[in-house]
């Protein structure tokens, strides 16, 4: 199908905003979420810190470099899903290569859901909701992942999976629509370096999950308070 204009950029951003903000955004989150395995001081420091960003300015940062794309990446997302042919079970491409494009769309619809859920239950639920911060903090993320049999940390454990594939097969994909990789050999290389990404950023994702595992949550009872920036980050070192 031949894209107008508008379509053509629209998509492209939808491609960008995949990898920046995003991809960024994400990774830096999960690399913050890991602190959880040095202890409930370190993790809730963390949280201290994004506290201590004057209102207006962690607004302005929430919704441009994180809501705001997220949201226009998913809703567009969705739209190019419902267009795209699933092509499965054509001949055209090679059969790991059909399954890799149908997964990176099923990934997307999944975490469209998965992340509306995940921040209404945390960022909205404390700030805008009534939980307040100790909902966010180590030992309500505890719990969060805990209660109901564990059922928060299964769907965490399987976002984290989904979210890593989506990023990682992603940015295969990015490359060779921005003409960053040209030939075949270094379409191969850098599918070889998207699948150390996948098992990398997955790991990643886990050891923060197993991080609100593996201390007690009485060593979380007392929630650091909000304080000026350059302390919590120094104290989150
Ligand atoms: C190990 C798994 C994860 C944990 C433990 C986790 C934890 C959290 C916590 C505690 C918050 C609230 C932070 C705050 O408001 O200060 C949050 C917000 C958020 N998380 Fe996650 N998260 C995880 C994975 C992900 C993934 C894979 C994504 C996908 C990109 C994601 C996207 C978001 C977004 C968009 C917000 C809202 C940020 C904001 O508005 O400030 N999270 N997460
Ligand atoms: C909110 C739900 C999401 C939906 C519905 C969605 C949907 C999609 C779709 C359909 C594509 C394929 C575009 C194409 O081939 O033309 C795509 C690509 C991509 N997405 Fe997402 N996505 C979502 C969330 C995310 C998240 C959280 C990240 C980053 C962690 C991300 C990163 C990427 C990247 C890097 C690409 C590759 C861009 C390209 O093909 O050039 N997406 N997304």
């Amino acid at each position: 199908m031949a894209l107008n204009r508008e379509n053509f950029l629209l998509h492209k951003l939808h491609s960008l905003t995949g990898i920046i903000p995003i991809g960024f955004y994400m990774l830096q989150h999960l690399t913050l979420n890991s602190f959880a395995l040095a202890g409930p001081d370190k993790f809730n420091a963390v949280i201290a810190f994004f506290e201590g960003v004057p209102k207006h300015i962690l607004l302005a940062l929430e919704l441009g470099v994180i809501l705001i794309p997220i949201l226009f990446h998913g809703i567009y997302g969705l739209f190019i899903t419902q267009r795209a042919e699933v092509n499965v079970y054509q001949r055209k491409y090679r059969f790991t290569e059909n399954w890799m494009y149908f997964f990176q769309r099923a990934t997307g619809v999944a975490l469209f859901f998965l992340i509306i859920l995940h921040v209404s239950t945390t960022t909205v639920a404390a700030k805008y909701l009534g939980r307040g911060v100790e909902h966010i903090q180590y030992a309500g993320m505890q719990r969060m992942l805990t209660d109901n049999g564990y059922l928060g940390l299964i769907l965490y454990a399987i976002g984290v999976l989904l979210a890593s594939y989506h990023l990682c097969y992603g940015l295969w994909n990015f490359c060779i629509r921005w003409g960053i990789t040209v030939s075949e050999a270094s379409q191969v290389a850098l599918r070889k370096f998207s699948f150390a990404a996948f098992l990398v950023v997955t790991a990643l994702g886990w050891a923060a999950l197993a991080g609100f595992l593996i201390h007690k949550p009485d060593a979380a009872a007392e929630p650091i308070q909000a304080s000026a920036p350059a302390a919590v980050a120094q104290s989150a070192l």
